[in-house]
């Protein structure tokens, strides 16, 4: 059976990112130069989520444009046949903690309705999570990313089932060599096969 996207409502996503770009509901809105709303096709069938975006991501108001972002894109392309403009990039945390510290647990939970409006506007079939803050979130779980890794969870984000294929974050592969580079790979390859699956 092929499940076909249901068209997504681009004004009313639009208006979320207005809605999101005015907020203030945690002590990031007084550091942040801009909200890094997302970035990519609202109606992809592929969503992304990192954890929250660093300097180059807050100077130009786009996910995943630093070095990061650079190897997500070639492995993406590499791995699943995916330009950066076939899915959606979204962060848990949309404003960027000073000193690219991690989020506190109060501004990750802040932050978590706009990602849960973002996913009930879209049409994501998948959602990839990158390191241990997406993954432990969407996952409601404390387990660490290397013990979730390798398989994917079918879970409900903001009223929708999808599929979700928790991975390392890229900071971390770009850090760690071979092993870590080898299993990003692998879950890129699960995330491709879960994408044929609801487009046969
Ligand atoms: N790391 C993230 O998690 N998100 C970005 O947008 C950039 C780097």
């Amino acid at each position: 059976m092929t499940t076909q996207p249901v068209p997504v409502e681009l004004g009313q996503f639009e208006d979320l990112r207005t809605a999101a770009s005015a907020c203030t509901s945690c002590g990031l809105s007084a550091t942040r130069t801009q909200v890094v709303f997302g970035e990519g096709d609202p109606a992809a069938r592929l969503l992304v989520v990192g954890e929250a975006p660093g300097a180059e991501e807050d100077r130009t108001g786009r996910p995943f444009v630093g070095r990061s972002g650079q190897l997500l894109e070639r492995l993406l392309a590499e791995e699943a046949g995916l330009a950066r403009s076939d899915c959606f990039i979204a962060n848990v945390v949309k404003c960027r903690p000073p000193e690219n510290r991690n989020p506190s647990t109060a501004e990750v939970a802040a932050c978590r309705p706009w990602l849960d409006q973002q996913v009930a506007l879209m049409t994501p079939a998948v959602v990839l999570t990158l390191g241990n803050f997406s993954s432990r979130l969407l996952l409601s779980t404390k387990e660490g990313i290397t013990k979730l890794r390798g398989r994917s969870y079918d879970v409900e984000i903001g009223g929708r089932a999808v599929t979700l294929v928790p991975t390392l974050h890229p900071a971390a592969v770009l850090r760690g060599g071979k092993v870590p580079m080898a299993q990003i790979r692998d879950d890129l390859r699960l995330v491709a096969t879960h994408l044929q699956e609801v487009a046969a």
